[in-house]
């Protein structure tokens, strides 16, 4: 069965049905997921079932696996994967665990002079309610702004470091990431579409460009509440099996913790290599 391709909002994001990422990809099909990744910028593969071994090999379909810097939560065998395990993340001053993923919109690593171009997670275990995961269409939020403000944003430059509380990343990765802030304009275009979109990582923003770090957490506090609208999401909200892929480039996304870290919720990771930023 050829791949279906159905979108998941009328702005953004693909359900791609009929897919065994498990297997050989045909040609046709592969070029079909390929482009509508771009196209669609989120991907969602549903009732998968992977080995690590598989996962991977379903990842290289999409470019060149990029080592992660969460280097306290590798899976032996395939350091490639981080493993997200809710129950083995870092605890409240209650000793109850705090559930993974950042709490705030963010694309992934900027604080990297090349960041990943496509994150993938593949849901192995979830808790019996809540832990979906929101993303925002940043090339629509990007495009829905006054011109006249699109044109103030486009100059603008943030200067990325890895924030000081991320407890999954080892001290050697972190002693490594600490050395050189990275520097990424604020509007980035797309390497593929020739779009732009709003790049940004809040938390990693030490400060944009001749501005003062609390000016700048401001700025950018302010731009994203008025650009992240309800029309530029979608919330996903996992089943086992599901593998969702989005593009960094173009996307913000959020980690709901409204859910019940010690249940489990399991995600493998995967980031893919991606391109400097202009
Ligand atoms: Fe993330």
């Amino acid at each position: 069965m050829p791949v279906t391709l159905s979108p998941l909002t009328p702005s953004f994001g693909v359900d791609a049905a009929g897919v065994d990422l498990g297997g050989p990809v045909a040609a046709e099909d592969l070029a079909a997921l390929q482009e509508a990744l771009i196209d669609r910028l989120v991907m969602v593969v549903r009732s998968q079932n992977l080995t690590p071994e598989q996962y991977l090999e379903a990842a290289r379909l999409f470019g060149d696996i990029m080592p992660q810097h969460l280097t306290r939560i590798l899976m032996p065998e395939h350091p490639e994967i981080a493993v997200l395990d809710s129950r083995q993340s870092d605890k409240d001053k209650d000793g109850k665990a705090i559930p993974t993923g950042s709490r705030a919109w963010h694309t992934d690593h900027t604080n990297h002079a090349r960041p990943p171009k496509f994150t993938l997670l593949y849901a192995v275990k979830l808790p019996s309610q809540g832990g979906d995961t929101s993303f925002a269409n940043m090339q629509a939020a990007y495009d829905a702004l006054p011109a006249e403000e699109r044109e103030r944003l486009r100059p603008m430059v943030t200067v990325n470091v890895i924030e000081p509380d991320t407890g999954n990343v080892g001290d050697d990765a972190r002693a490594a990431l600490s050395k050189a802030p990275q520097r990424h304009p604020l509007i980035r275009t797309h390497p593929v579409s020739g779009k732009q979109a709003i790049y940004v990582h809040p938390g990693k923003t030490e400060r944009i460009d001749g501005m003062e770090p609390d000016e700048s957490r401001a700025f950018v506090r302010d731009l994203l509440d008025r650009a992240i609208t309800p029309d530029v999401t979608y919330r996903h909200i996992w089943r086992p099996g599901d593998l969702v892929i989005w593009d960094n480039r173009a996307t913000l996304h959020v980690a709901h913790r409204n859910y019940d870290a010690s249940e489990g919720r399991v995600m493998h990771r995967l980031i893919i290599e991606g391109e400097v930023p202009v």
